[in-house]
């Protein structure tokens, strides 16, 4: 059985989970692969710290002694961040290794980068982990639905920011309360930042877009709004409507481009994307051939992720023993636009407090019609204070129209507050 040395660079959770998985079942691993997978050295910064699970691993903290080493056949990236990864990467592929990385925050700003380096040196790199976790939807996009032309996708892929929305709605808890779990639990990023502000979903909506549309997205074309500014108020008047809160990536293939988004939104609480709570991610992908197909699991974590870190290391080495390496290049063949926010076309919640006196709502709707949006529903509550609390959801409209609304309702002097605004997606799929 042909012998197959890795390098890890990084034992942290997703490192650590990764060598459980290939030590728990080895067996079965060299089995499939018929190849002996061993893992040589693994880079840290303290080689001094404490890692259950690294006894029988050496660390080190030089990357030259895994990059630089010839018996070493499969660099594992799992440092996460822009460099020094992106560097060690390309050190390794230029070196004639094959890389597997988890890492989203390099491929969706210097994937096509690292992709023509692997295509120049003959080598795989593959990045099943780098988008939801254990769920297989970079080989599903690859591979297994490259006879469609892929129309949509909306996903839920930040595990962080469904676990937190999912703990406030049912359990009312507290926002940075839940926000510790999810970091004790190893689902956040080392900057949490990323998750709460949508930037880690929308990295990997670069991702899975240049993928799915076969065209270029990287990160600074995807919108990215967060969940800091969702109150339990929020939730509440989205539970009265029907409906929940979740934070969606939604990328769309349209005539005039493509248009890619991260953002909170309400969803009726019949969509299938409302269902999917915790550290789960799920992804609907809608194909001329296939119809939609939904995929549903772990987005997050030591293990879920290591399933797809090994996963990635099992397929090099099958292509390592039938000497087809280099075979899976970047597909963006395309080049279509990315259509601009304005024209994003959806409905929305606007909640705002105004003078609770005769004529004011009316101008309200004045500010709205004015701008070619009609209402889908309203809800409207007095408060002690003389003033009302209102929350409109529009049917749908473009961005630009809402925003011409925005500006006379903040112009308004009876309003006292806009207290949120978040995108109503009623035709989510
Ligand atoms: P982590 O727990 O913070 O581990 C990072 C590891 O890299 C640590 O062992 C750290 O060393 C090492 N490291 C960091 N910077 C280094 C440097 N400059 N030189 C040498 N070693 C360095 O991160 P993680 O959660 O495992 O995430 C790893 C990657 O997987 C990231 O790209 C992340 O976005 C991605 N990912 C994570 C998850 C998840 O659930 N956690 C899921 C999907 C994808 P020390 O231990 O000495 O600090
Ligand atoms: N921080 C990420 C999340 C890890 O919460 O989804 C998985 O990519």
């Amino acid at each position: 059985m042909r012998k197959i040395t890795i390098g890890l660079l990084g034992f942290g959770t997703v490192g650590s989970g990764t060598a459980a998985i290939l030590e728990n079942n080895r067996y079965d691993i060299s089995t499939r692969s018929n190849t002996e997978i061993v893992i040589k050295k693994a880079l840290v910064r303290d080689i001094r710290k404490q890692r259950p699970g690294a006894e029988h691993i050496t660390l080190t903290n030089d990357p030259n002694e895994i990059l630089e080493d010839p018996e070493i056949d499969i660099v594992v990236e799992l440092i996460g961040g822009i460099e020094p990864a992106r560097s060690y990467i390309l050190q390794a592929l230029n070196n004639g290794k094959n890389v597997v990385t988890a890492n989203k925050d390099l491929l969706a700003e210097s994937g096509e980068e690292l992709l023509e380096a692997a295509r120049v040196n003959g080598r795989d790199l593959y990045f099943e982990a780098s988008v939801a976790g254990g769920i297989p939807i970079i080989a599903a996009l690859r591979q297994s639905l490259t006879a469609n032309k892929i129309t949509s996708l909306v996903g839920i892929i930040n595990g962080t920011t469904n676990y937190i929305l999912s703990a406030m709605t049912e359990q009312g808890r507290d926002f940075a309360d839940v926000l510790k779990e999810a970091q004790e639990l190893g689902y956040a990023e080392a900057d949490p930042v990323s998750d709460v502000e949508g930037l880690d979903a929308g990295r990997k909506l670069a991702i899975l877009a240049s993928l799915a549309f076969n065209t270029r997205v990287t990160f600074h074309d995807v919108y990215a709004e967060g969940i800091s500014n969702i109150s339990s108020a929020d939730i509440r008047y989205a539970d009265e409507l029907g409906c929940v809160i979740k934070l969606l990536a939604i990328g769309k293939h349209q005539e005039s481009g493509v248009e890619v988004r991260v953002h909170p939104a309400i969803l009726p609480k019949r969509h299938p994307l409302a269902n999917i709570n915790g550290v789960y991610n799920a992804i609907y992908v809608t194909g001329d051939a296939i119809g939609e197909t939904m995929f549903y699991g772990k987005g997050a974590g030591a293990y879920p992720t290591g399933s797809s870190v090994v996963a990635d290391i099992i397929q090099i080495t099958r292509n390592m023993n039938a000497g087809s390496e280099g075979i899976l290049n970047c597909s963006c063949y395309n080049h279509y636009p990315i259509i601009a926010r304005d024209n994003f076309t959806t409905g929305y919640y606007i909640r705002l407090k105004v003078k609770d006196e005769p004529k004011v709502f009316a101008t309200l709707a004045l500010f709205f019609a004015e701008a070619g949006i009609s209402f889908n529903s309203i809800i409207q509550k007095p408060r002690q204070d003389k003033s009302a609390e209102i929350v409109l959801v529009t049917h749908p409209c473009r961005e630009g129209q809402l925003q011409q609304a925005l500006h006379s309702v903040n112009a308004y002097d009876k309003l006292d507050k806009v207290y949120n605004v978040l995108r109503f997606e009623t035709n989510a799929i």
